[in-house]
Parts: C-alpha cells; sequence; structure tokens
C-alpha cells in the first residue's frame, strides 16, 4: 500500500539528500521520498541503492519531478554548494541563493499546507530567504539550524561526563555557523542545571563551544564533507513533521522577539515550528541578538 504523506529531497543526488533519505527508511517511516535532483541519473542511482533497503521498510524511494514537489507535506532543500576545507559556510551565501531561487521557482505552486526543511548552507540564511521567496507562513517554514551541532555538543559530553546524550539536554543557539553559542544557563542534566553537575566543576566551557563549532571543519578536512550526521538529524525533524510529534528542536525559525531566523529551541509539527519562550543569561541573549543582527544584514541584500 502507497504511504499517503509525502516528502521530497531536493538534491537528493547527493550524499545528504541520500543521507536523510536512507535514514528515513531506516527509522521506518511510512513516507514516500522523492529524490529530486538536477542530475536525474545521480538521484536515480540513490533511489535504486535505497529501495534495496526501502523493501524492508514502510518507506518508498523514487526519482521525483521539480514539478511533482509542490505537493510534497515536507519540502527538503539540500541542493546547493558545499564548503571546501577551511571554507566557512558564509562564504555560499551567493551561489546558494541563486540555486535556491531556481528550485523554488520550478516548484510552485507549492500546496498551503507544506513545511519547507532546508538544509543548504548558510542555512539560517538561506531559511529566511527561502520563506520570503515561497510565500510560505513563517512557521512552515524553517532550517536544520543547530539541531546538529546540539546533537555533536550532547555527544561529546556524554563521552565526558560518561552517561547518555539522551539524558543531557544542552543546545547550539544562534547560527549553524561561527559564532553558534552553548545555551549553558538553560542546560540540564535529569532536570538540574548541567553547570551545577561536580564533573563539570573544572571544565573548559569556552573549549567544548570551539570543539563543537569547529567539528564539521574538521569531518571536511578528513573526507571533503560531512552526510551521516546531518542526514539523520535531518531525517528526524521530517519524522516529527509528518507524525506532528510536537517534540521541541533547536531548528532554525522565526524568532518574532528578534524580528529574523535563528537556531532556537522550537515546537515541531505538522504545522511547522513555534519557538518556545526561555529566560537566557544576559550574556547568551546578547549573542543571540548579535546572530540575528548579522542574520538580518545579509538577508536584506537578497
Ligand atoms: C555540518 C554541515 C551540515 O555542520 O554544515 O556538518
Amino acid at each position: 500500500m502507497s504511504p499517503t504523506l509525502r516528502v521530497s529531497v531536493i538534491g537528493g543526488g547527493g550524499n545528504v539528500g541520500a543521507a536523510i533519505a536512507f535514514s528515513l527508511v531506516v527509522m521506518q517511516a511510512p513516507v514516500e521520498i522523492l529524490l529530486v535532483d538536477v542530475s536525474e541519473k545521480l538521484a536515480e542511482g540513490q533511489a535504486l541503492d535505497i529501495r534495496d533497503a526501502a523493501h524492508l521498510s514502510p518507506a518508498q524511494c523514487r526519482v521525483g519531478k521539480f514539478e511533482e514537489v509542490g505537493s510534497s507535506d515536507v519540502i527538503v532543500i539540500t541542493a546547493g554548494a558545499r564548503q571546501n576545507p577551511g571554507e566557512p559556510r558564509s562564504n555560499l551565501i551567493d551561489r546558494n541563493y541563486v540555486i535556491l531561487k531556481s528550485i523554488i521557482d520550478q516548484i510552485q505552486p507549492i500546496k498551503s499546507s507544506a513545511v519547507i526543511l532546508m538544509v543548504t548552507n548558510p542555512v539560517d540564511i538561506l531559511t529566511s530567504i527561502a520563506q520570503k521567496l515561497s510565500g510560505l507562513p513563517k512557521s512552515q517554514v524553517i532550517g536544520s539550524g543547530t539541531f546538529l551541532d546540539s546533537g555533536r555538543l550532547r555527544n561529546y559530553l556524554s563521552r565526558k561526563l560518561n552517561m547518555s546524550s539522551s539524558s543531557i539536554h544542552a543546545n547550539m543557539l544562534g547560527e549553524h555557523g561561527d559564532t553558534q553559542f552553548v545555551g549553558w544557563s538553560i542546560a540540564t542534566i535529569a532536570g538540574a542545571p548541567l553547570l551545577q553537575y561536580p564533573a563539570m566543576k573544572d571544565v573548559d566551557l569556552d573549549e567544548i563551544e570551539k570543539t563543537i563549532a569547529n567539528q564539521a571543519y574538521d569531518i571536511i578536512e578528513a573526507k571533503g564533507s560531512t552526510y551521516f550526521g546531518v542526514g539523520y538529524h535531518v531525517a528526524t525533524l521530517t519524522r516529527c513533521i509528518l507524525q506532528d510529534n510536537r517534540k521541541v528542536f533547536p531548528i532554525c525559525n522565526y524568532v518574532e522577539k528578534y524580528g529574523t531566523y535563528l537556531s532556537f529551541p522550537a515546537v515541531l509539527g505538522s504545522d511547522g515550528a513555534t519557538p518556545v519562550d526561555l529566560n537566557l543569561s544576559k550574556e547568551e541573549m546578547s549573542k543571540l541578538e548579535t546572530c540575528a543582527n548579522n542574520t538580518k544584514a545579509i538577508c536584506d541584500k537578497y
């Protein structure tokens, strides 16, 4: 029986798009996955390979056309230039703006209930631009934001504290870029403040923040690009939207208080994202303001 819910992955011929699709198959998500790419051959190859696994899952995967995308429930956009070793994500904006504009033009009309999930970098800026170009409500255009970075942070802390990352609630905030920061003031372990945990007493917090913010550079230096981590995290967000789980994730979403898109915790469901109200420290609010001003200044140019 064909799944009723549809996800289109634009850039599905690439490693990130394919990793997202494969992760949804592994998660046993009951969804039709369309791999859409300017290179139909690449998309076909990925779909054939993923189908060799999908027959063991309720998910289905095939090559899709741009004109099919607008009827999807979730539209994941991963297409674009990627960082060279040592290159900041912000360098990609001009090239990836042109690609994003072409994509949005080709997938119109987009159904009014669709959710766009941006992944292409610089993701926070491109999420804001995608909302303007698509005309969808701000809550229905989101980006993967610092969800992956927060996973890296929790993974790092779980090794340091010798406990499961599922018991550590700590997030990277601001932007999926070089100015991201740890929301230490709202980080908890089993509901108690993380910074009061004895094992955190002599830990170099700045060192942890720098390590996490630079992790992608280390992976790109070693293997050319990242895709498994971002693939699984984006598939987790996609499944949450499809199942209307209403979980809170640190994703790129429109935060009214700052008048722009930020990587900030939000409730995620089939209607998109609703930012949660958090009491950050003065220092963290100032860092968030800096991220917001940077994003607004760049987005105003497009
Ligand atoms: C990374 C890419 C997705 O951080 O920006 O791995």
